[in-house]
């Protein structure tokens, strides 16, 4: 199997995305990392051990991380995952230890423990661990494996402001340092995620799995779809992170194009903006797959068909 370290915020969406991990023999998770984000760093460490207990593996390892972004104040979303960040199921208190290591410390140790080129990082939240572990210890930027990542849009624009996508919103200077770091970068942006909706057939189908997990996750996406919904006016809710462990599984349910990625930390109206090359106008070097298009209902099948096993 695949070695990766889940980097999260939980978020609903974040919740499916760690699910889907766990519930997939391709993939090994090493460790969840936790980060301040949707809601604050307390809350979403709570939520990640939480989501490893419904998923029945209180053995999984989970370190808190940074609680604020690298330059800014955090920038948090209640509005769209509810006070807790994990509004939706009644999920009972977990009782699983969260490790003394920092999530810094983890990340940057088990890139250095585990051979080169072998160990994946998978952010779905902003990216203030991993950029501080790369400043902290450029050396790691060669061992990566892959960073695959939920974040940014080209086509879509925002989500949080009209060009920016909340992961990378809430931590420009910590995106900018990962997509400047030379390890390889895959790209789930909102043109893909926007694509991935839970209509309300789809959340039929994970509330009628015949598990508690199933039940559970229709209860988030049902929380989850009240803001979007209303928002955009869409069938469903888009459900952002899992494309990321999706992907990982199932890369050949994803699209997209080898282009120059550059974070934007400076625009009066666009801090926070991914600018995506999609055209090829620029003379800047390609440094990121950004992925356009999934076959979302490839991608609803194999959630159905992973969360019925746990
Ligand atoms: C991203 O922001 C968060 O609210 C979601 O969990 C997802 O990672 C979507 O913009
Ligand atoms: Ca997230």
């Amino acid at each position: 199997p695949r070695k990766i370290i889940i980097d999260t915020d939980p978020g609903q969406d974040d919740a499916v995305a760690i699910l889907l991990a766990l519930a997939s023999p391709e993939l090994q998770v090493l460790g969840v990392t936790t980060v301040a984000g949707n809601v604050p760093l307390a809350l979403t460490t709570l939520n990640a051990r939480k989501v490893c207990e419904l998923a029945g593996r209180p053995d999984v390892k989970i370190y808190a991380g940074c609680n604020r972004p690298l330059a800014q104040d955090l920038v948090t979303a209640e509005h769209v995952h509810g006070e807790t960040g994990l509004n939706g199921p009644v999920l009972p208190d977990p009782t699983m230890p969260v490790q003394d290591q920092h999530a810094v410390d983890f990340i940057i140790e088990t890139l250095r423990a585990e051979p080169a080129g072998t160990v994946t990082l998978c952010p779905l939240g902003p990216l203030t661990n991993i950029a501080t572990a790369l400043q902290r210890a450029p050396d790691i930027a060669e061992r990566i494996a892959q960073i695959v990542l939920m974040g940014g849009a080209y086509f879509a624009v925002g989500n949080i402001t009209p060009t920016a996508e909340f992961n990378i919103y809430v931590d420009p200077e910590a995106a900018q340092i990962v997509f400047a770091s030379g390890a390889p970068i895959t790209v789930l942006p909102l043109d893909v995620t926007h694509k991935a909706l839970v209509t309300p057939q789809r959340n039929e189908g994970f509330r009628t799995l015949g598990n508690r997990v199933g039940v559970a996750v229709a209860e988030m996406t049902d929380f989850f779809e009240r803001f979007d919904i209303a928002k955009y006016g869409s069938e469903g809710a888009p459900l952002h992170d899992p494309c990321v462990t999706a992907y990982l599984i199932d890369p050949e349910l994803f699209s997209g194009r080898y282009v120059n990625v550059e974070i934007e930390t400076v625009g009066q109206f666009t801090r926070g903006m991914t600018v995506a090359d999609w055209w090829g106008v620029s003379d800047r070097a390609p440094n990121a797959m950004f992925i356009g298009d999934v076959d979302a209902e490839g991608l609803f099948a194999l959630l159905r068909e992973r969360l019925a096993t746990l």
